[in-house]
Order: C-alpha cells, then sequence, then structure tokens
C-alpha cells in the first residue's frame, strides 16, 4: 500500500492554513514547522497553545507522511469562548463550510476533532483540553518519559512565562532539539531576555530562575544538557506589520565537529 502523503488531502490541508491560520498569522509557520519535521523527523512533539489546529494538522501531516512520531498539543479552550472567534469560525466556506456550522453550536473538542478527522491526521496528535501547567509533574506526564524533540510554545511569551517554560521543559528537551516561541522575538522584553539566556546557557551558566521549582533529577537533567549542548538563537520574524509576527527559535545541539542529526557529511 502507498503511503499516504498530504496530496491526497491537500485541500482541507489548503483551507486549514489559508481559512484557519490567520486567526494567529500562522499560515507561513505551518508551512516552515511542516517542513521542518519533514526533514528532523522529531518523534516526540509537543505544542502549547491549539489554537484553531492550524499548526496543529501541518506538524501532524508531516508526522504522517513520515509514518513515526506524536504531537501532543494542549488548549485550554479560552479563545475558542470569545465572540471574535466564533465570528471568525462563522464566516468559514468551501472544504470547512461544515465546520462554519459546528462551531457556532459544537464544543471546542467537537471541533478539533472535526479539524484533526477531515485533514486525516487525527492518529498522529493526542490533544488535551485543559490548562497549560509548568509543574514538574505535568511536564513529565507530558514527555511520559520521552525526551521532546520539538517544543512549540504559542500561548503567552512575557519573559516569566519563557522563563518558566524553558525552566520546566529544558530537563527534558533531546540533546539534538528545537524550541520555538511564538511572538517573542518581536515583543521587546522578551527579546532581550531571550539573547541574555542563551548567551549565559552558552557559557554553561544556569540562570537561578531557571532552576526554580526543579528536583534534583531535573536539575542533573537540566546541567548535563547544558554541559553537553549549544544554544543557537534565531528571531524568525515576518516582514508584515500584524501582530504574531515572529517567532524565536533556539537550537539545541550536541557540541559536536559535525552539524546535528548529519549522517552523510563530505570531507
Ligand atoms: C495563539 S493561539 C495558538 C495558535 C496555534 N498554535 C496556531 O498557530 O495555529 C493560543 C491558544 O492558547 C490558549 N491558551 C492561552 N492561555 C492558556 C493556558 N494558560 N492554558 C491552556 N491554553 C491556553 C488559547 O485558548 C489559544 O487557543
Amino acid at each position: 500500500m502507498q503511503a499516504w502523503n498530504i496530496r491526497q488531502n491537500i485541500d482541507y490541508l489548503l483551507a486549514i492554513r489559508d481559512q484557519l491560520g490567520p486567526m494567529y498569522g500562522s499560515e507561513d509557520l505551518c508551512m516552515l514547522l511542516y517542513s521542518l519535521v519533514r526533514r528532523e523527523q522529531p518523534q516526540v512533539v509537543v505544542e502549547l497553545g491549539t489554537g484553531l489546529g492550524a499548526t496543529t494538522a501541518w506538524i501532524a501531516s508531516a508526522l504522517k507522511e513520515l509514518g513515526d512520531g506524536c504531537i501532543y498539543t494542549f488548549d485550554n479552550g479560552s479563545h475558542f469562548q470569545d465572540a471574535s472567534v466564533k465570528s471568525f469560525l462563522s464566516k468559514l466556506t468551501g472544504p470547512l463550510h461544515d465546520l462554519a456550522r459546528l462551531s457556532q453550536t459544537g464544543s471546542y473538542e467537537e471541533c478539533m476533532a472535526w479539524i484533526f478527522d477531515h485533514a486525516e491526521v487525527t492518529e498522529r496528535i493526542k490533544f488535551v483540553k485543559g490548562d497549560i501547567d509548568f509543574n514538574a509533574r505535568a511536564v513529565e506526564a507530558v514527555a511520559k518519559g520521552q525526551k521532546i524533540d520539538l517544543l512549540f510554545s504559542d500561548f503567552n511569551h512575557t519573559p516569566k512565562t519563557i522563563n518558566q517554560l524553558l525552566g520546566a521543559y529544558l530537563p527534558y528537551m533531546n540533546a539534538m532539539s528545537s524550541i520555538y516561541i511564538d511572538s517573542a522575538s518581536t515583543y521587546l522584553p522578551s527579546y532581550w531576555m531571550l539573547d541574555n539566556l542563551v548567551r549565559m546557557l552558552n557559557a554553561k551558566r544556569i540562570p537561578a530562575t531557571l532552576r526554580q521549582g526543579l528536583d534534583s533529577d531535573q536539575l542533573t537533567a537540566l546541567k548535563n544538557l547544558i554541559d553537553e549542548s549549544s544554544f543557537q538563537l534565531v528571531h524568525l520574524v515576518e516582514k508584515a506589520a500584524r501582530s504574531q509576527n515572529s517567532t524565536a527559535w533556539i537550537r539545541i545541539s550536541t557540541d559536536d565537529l559535525l552539524p546535528a542529526h548529519a549522517t552523510h557529511v563530505r570531507a
């Protein structure tokens, strides 16, 4: 049997990108994350902030093409209740016409299930409706004993939340992995904070705020990661005057003479 390919369901995926993406300015991010997932083949992807499922569906479609990996995505559905979101959803057309109707009466979970089913990607997604929680046990449960290859945070980009996020998740990140924090690069306090933070991590120093609340195993995992890794910060900024127009990308890779993931290197 031929492996699944996005071409088989491209009308729904494009409608999700083009009609749902603009709610959070994530049309191009869908494509970027899709391509990066195809290239780097993460096994464990965590998304904080599902929104209307646009980025989730595109990441999951790449995982489905690869035939492996899972995206764990979390949202408490708070934004879905807003009148502005309901009004936005009521105008959906074409392949998303039935979702326009469902969104006015159905629950957030029903709408997400509709989107993921029609995109044919449900099998690669674990969607959890609930508050995003940085306590160690919650993060451990998310990771389920596995290291995380790709973390995409898209619900809050203040310096305080970013510090909590990194303190909670860095001990669970894989030696070769990526963290994307949406909107952080165009929020000046977060932009400056991330630059300083990554400089400290590369100097093998752990800011006190990152240690807060970690038990000794997590602190050891964090120290090991920082000892053995390099951190690169790339500010992916959209050339567009709208909100949510950037993503801060922290690339974690093992200190080595070869580039991350390289299997064939020409000498
Ligand atoms: C910007 S949207 C996510 C967009 C989505 N990743 C995309 O690009 O298509 C942020 C989402 O985070 C959710 N959210 C905000 N604060 C939250 C919290 N404390 N716990 C869980 N979800 C939260 C909102 O309900 C909203 O749907």
